[in-house]
């Protein structure tokens, strides 16, 4: 039999770097393009993966990807809300503008787009068609409550619905075969980066208490750390995926919440966690510290928040025979593993070099460069 021909678009990122082993492991007859701008985070020896180094918005890329797969799963984004008050263009072209061409060749090729939005479109928090209070987040009958326009922090989730509802307009007007995933803070080994390690600015809430951590810092508490989040594991969140992937009749222009209510914390309790764990796996570590801040202090004017996000996931549960499995406390012993074995040595040292561990494959990077057109993926 042929095998299948999938693209991951973003697939060096945290995500991809779980997503593209998982997906090989369950599936003999699968072929992968893994296209992002680098590949540090992806070590992968397996012949079936074709690396391509190139942005999507690189001319012919898209038009490349999409005559050669059948399936797109399209992870790209710029989602660290650091980001979304202070480069809301490049927030919008990433999160939308950048976007529609795929959507509409994947529309005019007969390819499956599987998309990942964000459950950001949500808003401040659930609310239902009259506008009254609900617990958890639904797919089908919660709106979307953004705040003003002077609020940046909504330019992503703003962007984000809209390419959504642009997908849409697609499936129901036009026959995109889509899969559109709202991701519920998934945390995991490689998420984000360590400030002046290997990136700039306030990454998002774990890797900022991470790096807190690693250097002795006080990890800093946005209002208090009142606001609430649903945490699941990137295990259990890759293992929706390439059920997704493989279910592409059940999964037809469906919009599907992923995430773990049973982890449902304030982001205090997710600090606290964190620095138990901490403690645990570092002995002779300081003592964690904490300090409240404003969010004006840590993003600047124009930042916004959700107070608290719960998904339903009843429609994944029934759709995927899936279900998430891993609490905090079981999950939080591995990620600093990983922090601490990445961006120990080098925070000691004071260099700005990351140290990889247990790296015993290739990585691929931007040297090598894979040339499409030359290819016969
Ligand atoms: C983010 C992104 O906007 C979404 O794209 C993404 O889908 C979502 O994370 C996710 O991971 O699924 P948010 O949860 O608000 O949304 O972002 P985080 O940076 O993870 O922050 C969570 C909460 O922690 C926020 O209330 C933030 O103010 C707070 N925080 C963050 C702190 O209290 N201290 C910090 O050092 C960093």
């Amino acid at each position: 039999m042929k095998p299948e021909r999938v693209a991951i678009l973003g697939a060096g990122g945290f995500i991809g770097s779980h997503l593209v082993p998982a997906l090989l492991a369950g599936r003999e007859d699968l072929e992968l393009l893994a296209v992002d701008l680098t590949f540090e985070k992806l070590v992968s020896t397996d012949p079936r993966v074709r690396f391509v180094t190139a942005s999507v918005d690189r001319p012919g890329l898209l038009d490349e990807v999409t005559a050669r797969c059948s399936t797109v799963v399209s992870l790209t984004a710029l989602c660290n809300p650091s980001l979304y008050n202070t480069r809301p263009l490049d927030v919008i072209d990433a999160n939308y503008t950048d976007l529609v061409p795929l959507v509409k060749l994947c529309a005019a090729r007969g390819v499956r787009l599987v998309h990942f939005s964000t459950c950001e479109v949500y808003g401040r928090r659930a609310l239902d068609a009259q506008g009254h209070g609900t617990p958890t987040m639904n797919e089908e009958t919660t709106g979307m409550f953004l705040g003003p326009v002077d609020r940046e922090r909504w330019t992503y989730a703003c962007a984000k619905q809209l390419l959504e509802r642009v997908i849409w307009a697609h499936g129901l007007h036009g026959g995109l075969d889509f899969t559109i995933v709202r991701p519920f803070n998934v945390i995991g080994p490689r998420m984000d980066f360590v400030p002046g390690v290997d990136g700039e600015g306030v990454p998002r809430v774990l890797a900022s208490f991470m790096s807190a951590l690693l250097r002795g810092n006080e990890l800093l508490l946005v209002g208090g750390g009142a606001q609430r989040r649903s945490f699941i594991s990137v295990e259990d969140f890759v293992q929706a995926v390439v059920r997704i992937v493989d279910r592409a009749t059940a999964c037809r222009r469906q919009i599907l919440n992923l995430g773990n209510p049973a982890n449902e914390v304030s982001v205090r309790a997710l600090a606290e966690a964190l620095a138990r764990a901490y403690a645990a796996r570092v002995p002779g570590a300081a003592r964690a510290r904490f300090r409240d801040v404003t969010a004006e202090t840590l993003y600047g004017a124009g930042y916004d928040d959700s107070e608290q996000r719960v998904p339903d996931i009843g429609k994944a549960r029934r759709l995927l025979s899936w279900q998430p499995e891993t609490t905090l406390e079981q999950m939080l012993p591995g990620i600093v593993d990983d922090y601490v074995a990445r961006y120990g040595l080098a925070l000691a040292a004071g260099t700005s070099k990351i140290v990889f561990a247990g790296s015993g494959g290739r990585r691929f990077g931007s040297g090598l460069t894979f040339r499409l057109l030359d290819s016969a993926l």
